[in-house]
């Protein structure tokens, strides 16, 4: 696949383009906070593909200007990039997001911080985590004293990254931090994080925030055929990826079956804390579509994790499309498919989107195949807004290579390219294909 030399079609005015990072995938700096999930898990024997660590990761704290130098040159409206909640636990933890944010705003770079990417606080874990009531309270608290510091500069806020890949890989397989292995038994953690995007919502609206976003993961389910025990299985898998999170924030309720199975005694209470009034925008991460069919033979990889059995249904493979080196299938107009199927199931309870994530693994500082998967998408994400969806920004992921999390450093996401034994940034070819097409959009 190569990108085709045609200029991208024009997006609408005041389009926001952005670049996205994550506090523990970049940051370094271990001893300025407290310990997270992600560092306990990391420690453990065997979790990370290439037994690396985090601990200095890109290096950010102490290299944010040069970072941030690097957006400015590239061209991006918007930086985002995440609050490490154990770092604002840490005495003057937050002064760093201070010196960070100011730098964007002195670089005429917006600011979009998220609340939470992952990395809970240990000690919070220790308290029994998402699949603890509290750490939702706990958790808009923590939001309270984040846009207590940095509201007078920061105006769009995103509370949850992709909390289902967090219930998914986290609780259920066991495959992220906190390591659990609860299969159905994790779906408290998913309410629970909802909750506690409804209360850091409430938290931030206390503050005078009219910006509110969520980060949520979701991309098309196709049945493996026409049989109906894969279009069953595909309809399962796609409630559960994609439904159980935007139902709730969207539309004010569980899919069917659901509701009944989420802790807490009063579920339409907490419902109306999740969606009423808590989004002004949707953020939607978008890789790649899943092919779906019955429990079986053919099951395959989800996001590098090999699904255990006993699961009531199995992932195939996608024929006919280039992989990435995650091997994740490469094919755009999936990207359109979701979008306006996302406009046709909310209509008019869809708030504006915004695409807080997409982007691909490739090696290499010649990166041609990024240059086309990002081509492809645009174009992609045009004939969604040519269609009539009303998307209001592109964030890549991602600014840089960085810690993938159980993947360690294996797989490139980054437009910059990190030696990570020198820390040295060098742009990809892709970098200069995005900064030479911002400046076309802008002509
Ligand atoms: C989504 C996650 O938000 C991000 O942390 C991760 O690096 C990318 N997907 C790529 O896997």
């Amino acid at each position: 696949m190569t990108a085709t030399s045609d200029a991208l079609p024009t997006f609408p005015p005041g389009f926001l383009w952005g670049v996205a990072t994550s506090a523990h995938q970049i940051e370094g700096d271990v001893a300025g906070r407290a310990r997270s999930v992600w560092d306990v898990f990391g420690a453990e024997p065997g979790r990370i593909r290439d037994g690396s660590t985090a601990d200095v990761a890109c290096d950010h704290v102490a290299r944010y200007r040069e970072d941030v130098a690097l957006v400015r040159d590239l061209g991006a409206d918007a930086y985002r990039f995440s609050v490490s909640w154990p770092r604002v636990l840490a005495p003057g933890g937050l002064d760093f997001y201070d010196r960070l944010v100011d730098e964007l705003c002195a670089q005429g770079v917006r600011p979009v911080p998220t609340l939470f990417h992952w990395d809970l606080p240990t000690e919070v874990e220790e308290a029994g985590g998402w699949l603890e009531r509290d750490t939702a309270a706990r958790f808009a608290a923590y939001a309270e004293t984040v846009v207590g510091r940095l509201g007078d500069r920061v105006r769009k806020w995103i509370t949850l990254n992709e909390p289902a890949e967090h219930t998914l890989l986290g609780h259920a397989l066991g495959e992220h931090a906190p390591g659990r292995k609860l299969l159905f038994d994790a779906l408290p953690a998913a309410h629970h994080q909802l909750l506690g995007h409804g209360l850091a919502a409430q938290a931030l609206r206390a503050a005078g925030v009219t910006d509110i976003g969520i980060a949520n993961s979701h991309g098309p389910t196709w049945p493996a055929s026409g049989e109906r025990a894969d279009v069953e299985a595909a309809e399962l898998y796609d409630v559960i990826l994609n439904r159980l999170f935007s139902d709730p924030l969207l539309l004010g309720r569980y899919p069917d079956g659901f509701g009944e199975l989420m802790p807490g005694g009063d579920v339409d209470g907490d419902l109306r804390t999740i969606s009423e009034s808590t989004l002004d925008w949707y953020g939607i991460n978008f890789y790649q579509p899943t092919k779906v069919g019955a429990p079986g033979t053919g099951d395959v990889e989800f996001s590098g994790v090999t699904l255990p059995s006993g699961l009531p249904f199995s992932v195939r493979h996608i024929e006919g499309h280039p992989l990435t080196d995650f091997g994740w299938p490469v094919v755009p107009g999936a990207f359109t498919e979701l979008l306006v199927s996302f406009r046709d199931r909310y209509g008019d309870r869809l708030p504006p989107l915004v695409i807080t994530e997409n982007g691909c693994a490739y090696d290499g500082i010649d990166d041609q195949e990024r240059i086309a998967y990002l081509d492809g998408h645009l174009r992609a994400l045009h004939r969604a807004v040519e269609a009539g969806v009303d998307v209001r920004g592109y964030f890549v992921w991602s600014l840089m290579d960085n810690f993938e999390w159980a993947e360690g450093y294996t797989k490139r996401f980054g437009l910059v390219h990190v030696d990570h034994t020198t820390q040295e940034r060098t742009p990809k070819a892709s970098y200069g294909w995005l900064r030479d097409a911002l400046r076309a959009q802008r002509a």
